[in-house]
């Protein structure tokens, strides 16, 4: 059995969550390995949907042990309530939920800059974030000044968050004339009897050993992304990014493990564009079909309720995704949502000041500035939802998937058309017969 990277190709939302829970059917082990509870996952298993944040999506199927890696900063109040969530559903994580001893603790101070930095920006320079705290914390761990959780049971752990909290406040107050925050407080929430620190304590272990021990013993393994590759830290559309690595190299960094470890990146892609927050997006639909994609879609965010923009497939940026994370093979998913067009467009290139590109531009400027060429394809008009085979598509929507697949060039393994675990129809590929599946 292989291990594998699964992740986002675009700017979030493809399906992520769907995606993995049906993927780990082959593996033994499932992680997450960047980003936090900006992320929002949603797994629907027969009638039951399961909102997912910090948990890996692997924790549904019984026999997988999930991981939430070093890379991941970890909300204690949200990872507690998302364990007891499952709990109600009848999803027991204790024994095969470990959470890194090295992941960065989100804080209380997180989320209140978060929003007194996103409050100073003018309009237009609003990156729109989800206010949870993301970017404050990655921020406190470049600078060296963040928790680990690991941290929180040194002897010193609580005269270190303390002077982290008053230092937090001073910039909150003179800096953002915001409220500070009530330092006793939060030190007993975390380092109470039955606090915080307590309630994660079973779940916490050294992550990294616990992956070398079970990879060497010949487990395999699903590397959960979190985000998408257009909003990588690195390699997307920055400033309007989050502060993670949410490309392949992320799944080495943030949990551990080397690259010579990983034998393929399964790349999940929408069949058309979205994205939440500010931004240039060229192929953006400020129509009625952008509407309509949108309510057929169910557009709207999982952790903020807003709603997303709608744009046509952007091939320009998937082949960019594809090339820096060496996307072997792609999922195809919300094929569905594309059943009521007569006509169907996919941005194939884009000019810039007459010129064609076919280079994902750095330049925010000269993405701003890109006017998308499509290609346009005859819609096919008719439900797929029911569809149990490719060979049953109507020509458009094979012709539609084949080419994407040629856009992209990388094989397309798997395309969904539902929620639904049984709404998914795999493709010959190279991709399940390495997976042993
Ligand atoms: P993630 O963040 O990448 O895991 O994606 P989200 O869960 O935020 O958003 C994807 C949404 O689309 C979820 O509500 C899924 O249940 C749903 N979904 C996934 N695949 C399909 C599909 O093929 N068709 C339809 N109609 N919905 C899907
Ligand atoms: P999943 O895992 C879509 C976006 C935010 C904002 C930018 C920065 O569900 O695909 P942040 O709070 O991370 O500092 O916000 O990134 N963003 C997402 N958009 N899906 C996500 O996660 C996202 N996580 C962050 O909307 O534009
Ligand atoms: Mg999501």
């Amino acid at each position: 059995m292989a291990s594998i990277v699964v992740l986002g190709g675009q700017w979030g939302d493809e399906g992520k969550g769907k995606v993995v829970d049906l993927l780990t059917e082959h593996v033994d082990i499932c992680a997450r390995f960047a980003g936090g509870h900006n992320a929002g996952h949603t797994v629907k298993v027969g009638d039951t949907k399961y909102p997912l944040h910090l948990v890996p999506c692997g924790i549904l199927r019984p026999n997988i042990t999930c991981v939430i890696g070093n890379g991941v900063v970890v909300e204690p109040k949200q990872l507690v309530e998302e364990i007891e969530q499952l709990a109600r559903q009848g999803i027991e994580v204790q024994g095969r939920l470990w959470v890194s001893d090295r992941a960065q603790v989100v804080l209380p101070p997180h989320p209140a800059l978060d929003r007194a930095k996103e409050a100073l920006l003018a309009d237009g320079k609003k990156i729109g974030t989800t206010s949870r705290g993301i970017g404050p914390a990655y921020s406190d761990k470049a600078s060296r000044v963040g928790l680990r959780l690991v941290d929180l049971d040194d002897d010193d752990g609580p005269d270190r968050l303390e002077a982290f909290l008053r230092s937090r406040n001073e910039l909150l107050v003179k800096t953002y004339g915001a409220e500070p925050l009530e330092v006793e407080e939060v030190l007993e929430t975390v380092f109470g009897p039955g606090g915080q620190r307590d309630q994660l304590r079973p779940y916490v272990k050294n992550t990294a050993e616990y992956l070398y021990r079970r990879l060497a013993d010949g487990a395999s393994l699903l590397a959960e992304g979190a985000q998408g590759a257009l909003l990588d830290l690195d390699h997307g559309t920055y400033p309007f990014v989050t502060s993670s690595s949410a490309t392949a190299g992320g799944a080495c960094t943030g949990l551990g493990i080397p690259p010579t470890r990983i034998d393929a990146v399964f790349g999940v892609f929408k069949a058309y564009t979205t994205r939440v927050g500010g931004g240039p997006f060229p192929t953006e639909l400020l129509d009625d079909i952008g509407d309509t994609i949108r309510e057929r879609g169910h557009e709207y965010g999982t952790t903020t309720g807003r709603p997303r923009r709608v744009g046509w497939f952007d091939a320009v940026a998937a082949r960019h995704a594809v090339k820096i994370n060496g996307i072997s093979s792609i999922a195809l998913t919300l094929l569905d949502v594309l059943d009521a067009f007569e006509e169907l467009k996919v941005c194939t290139a884009y000019r810039h000041r007459g010129q064609a590109l076919t280079e994902y531009p750095s330049s925010l400027q000269v993405l701003a500035e890109c006017e998308p060429v499509y290609r346009t394809m005859k819609g096919w008009n008719t439900p797929l939802s029911e569809k149990t085979s490719f060979n049953d598509f109507p020509p458009a929507a094979r012709e539609y998937v084949e080419l994407l697949a040629e856009l992209l060039k990388t094989e397309i393994a798997l395309v969904s058309v539902g929620p639904e675990r049984r709404r998914s129809i795999r493709l010959e590929s190279e991709f399940f017969e390495k997976l042993g599946a």
